[in-house]
């Protein structure tokens, strides 16, 4: 998955592009590159492989003059992060220039036709073919017809954005891999997501599915992909520029945990009238997840099954299409605080196909999922750029909620999250401390808390590159506890809830084997039988999940900030995960 951008207007194309790429940043990072019309009417290209900030150093991109152009950042797919395989990728004579984002299906295939023709491929990209077949077919053809037939041979997933020498236009397409154009007065913008937009314009058409777009410094044309064109309305994004941007934290994750006072209040008053009368109707309740979302899909099952005798099952979301049986008797429930992962794309299309109704729950307005959808539940939590969710994941848990007891109010959780937060924040960095130089990490839970334990473990492994893995306390005897030796850390969270016992139980089945134990808990009296407590108060045992969640989340962020990672870009990872 990748980021792209393109730009058209009266502002220099390479400024606004390399500051775009910064904020796209987060979708992947090993190799970025620019392209810029210049005034003569020839492209420009400048790029390299490794991060911005590193390329940035070699290559002067502000170099280049001119008023359109299109960037890309990548996270590899097809071919290693190299100088050749980073985008922009170019036709034979460099006149097609192009970005991609999302993988063509059938690119070996196109790729000996192409070279049958004489083609010659710079790059191991399955990208570049579509610059060739551009080229292939302006030979008969003007450019937006040459764009369109070459978009016609691709299998597989696509945002593109190309420049062709001469002409004062960008050409877009999309294909299951987001893509949005951004309206200014006078200058235009496309990019895979709203945040570098934000600063210049409020106003947005999210590309619909196999859909072209002929964008030119006053405007865009839409077209399906036979060349009609259709009409679009923009639609607003209230998210102001410094919403999305890092505001004087070190990092977007120790933003974003802060920022939770407020998203998980905002989340807790969206509104689910509509959503909870399509649950009402249903008896089979499938929810679809991938990673932190799918951890919120568990908390929808405890709460439906457990508090409203409901039943559910929660599959992860590239799994469904194995294992799971939808008809038009289910109600899917899919998580996705992106919109945009593909394993949960995928999974929906295919239960849309035997017949059930699509829930989606997403924080992004006009992401694919929306799209496929048959109702949207929007949570509201703002941008969220660090690539570990947290205030998206506790927005979830708000919007899930609120849709298993709608009549209740729990906006006062927001407050307390944030006293929560100033209060844990030292012992959790002394944790941190303990914590850096271990080799695993386990994190024990059970009943309410048992998704939060596995939440802990994701966002811990995750951005500090230590293992992390989460079990039930009861599960311990069955394998792990093989593992539990003198000094192995165990973070335990204990509520005082039916589980209560049983986690003492557990607590002290590692502790007799040596293991070092941090309690997160609401029990005083733990703190004599563990190492180390981060004890929070709960006013409703409901409510757990919100409490619990803050100090493993400070944890995992400071245990990263400790051992000198970038949380906020953890290695291989991305922010939406757009290719299967
Ligand atoms: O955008 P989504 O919620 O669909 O993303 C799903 C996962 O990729 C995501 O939650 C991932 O696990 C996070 N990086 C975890 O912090």
């Amino acid at each position: 998955m990748c980021g792209i951008i393109g730009y058209i207007g009266d502002k220099k194309a390479s400024e606004v592009i390399l500051e775009g790429i910064k904020a796209l940043e987060y979708r992947g990072y090993d190799s970025v590159g620019i392209a810029v019309i210049g005034e003569d009417g020839k492209i420009i290209i400048k790029k390299d492989r490794g991060m911005l900030d590193e390329v940035s150093k070699k290559v002067d991109f502000l170099e280049m003059d001119g008023t359109l152009g299109i960037g890309h950042t990548r996270w590899a797919t097809h071919g290693p992060p190299s100088f050749e395989n980073a985008h922009p990728h170019t036709d034979c004579e460099g006149k097609v220039v192009l970005v991609h984002n999302g993988v063509i299906e059938n690119y070996l295939e196109l790729r000996e036709e192409l070279m049958a023709k004489g083609h010659k491929f710079s790059s191991e990209t399955d990208s570049e073919i579509v610059a060739h077949f551009i080229e292939e077919y302006r030979k008969n053809s003007e450019n937006f017809e040459a764009f369109r037939k070459a978009i016609n041979r691709l299998k597989g997933s696509y945002a593109i954005v190309c420049i062709i020498e001469g002409e004062k236009k960008l050409f877009l397409a999309r294909r299951n891999s987001p893509l949005i154009v951004g309206f200014g007065k006078g200058e235009m913008f496309c990019a895979s997501d709203f945040t570098p937009m934000l600063k210049y314009t409020k106003k947005f058409v999210p590309m619909d599915e196999e859909e072209i777009a002929v964008v030119e410094k006053d405007g865009a044309r839409f077209f399906n992909l036979r060349g009609n064109e259709r009409k679009k309305k923009t639609i607003e994004i209230k998210w102001s520029a410094e919403e999305a941007e890092r505001g004087g934290y070190p990092h977007y994750m120790a933003k974003e945990i802060e920022e939770q006072k407020y998203s998980i209040k905002e989340s807790f008053m969206v509104d689910v009238r509509k959503a909870g009368e399509l649950v009402k109707k249903y008896e089979k309740i499938d929810v679809i997840a991938a990673g932190t979302s799918h951890h919120a899909g568990l908390m929808l099952k405890y709460l439906f099954q457990k508090e409203l005798k409901k039943k559910v099952d929660v599959v992860i979301a590239s799994e469904y299409r194995y294992v799971a049986l939808p008809d038009k008797e289910t109600l899917v429930i899919a998580i996705s605080q992106s919109g945009e992962t593909a394993d949960t794309l995928q999974a929906i299309k295919f239960a849309k196909k035997h017949g059930a109704k699509i829930l989606a729950i997403t924080n992004v307005v006009g992401s694919s999922i929306t799209r496929i959808a048959d109702e949207t539940l929007y949570m509201n939590a703002g941008p969220e750029i660090g690539v570990a969710a947290t205030k998206t994941f506790t927005s979830q848990l708000a919007v899930v909620y609120k849709l298993a007891f709608p009549e209740r109010d729990f906006s006062y959780v927001a407050d307390d999250v944030a006293g929560l937060i100033e209060k844990i924040r030292e012992k959790a960095e002394e944790i941190s401390r303990k914590l850096k130089f271990a080799k695993s990490v386990f994190f024990i839970g059970r009943g309410i808390c048992m998704p939060i334990a596995y939440e802990g473990a994701l966002k811990f492994k995750e951005i500090s590159y230590i293992h992390g893995e989460a079990y039930a306390g009861g599960e311990l005897k069955h394998g792990p506890l093989s593992l539990i030796e003198k000094g192995v850390p165990v973070i335990a969270l204990v509520q005082k809830d039916e589980t209560y016992e049983k986690m003492i139980g557990s607590i002290k089945e590692v502790k007799a084997r040596g293991a070092y134990v941090v309690a997160i808990t609401d029990s005083e009296e733990i703190g004599n039988i563990v190492d180390d407590a981060i004890v929070v108060e709960c006013k409703e045992k409901l409510l757990y999940p919100f409490y619990f969640i803050i100090p493993l989340q400070l944890i995992a962020y400071y245990t990263s900030v400790e051992r000198g990672i970038n949380p906020d870009k953890p290695r291989n990872l991305a922010k939406s995960v757009t290719v299967e």
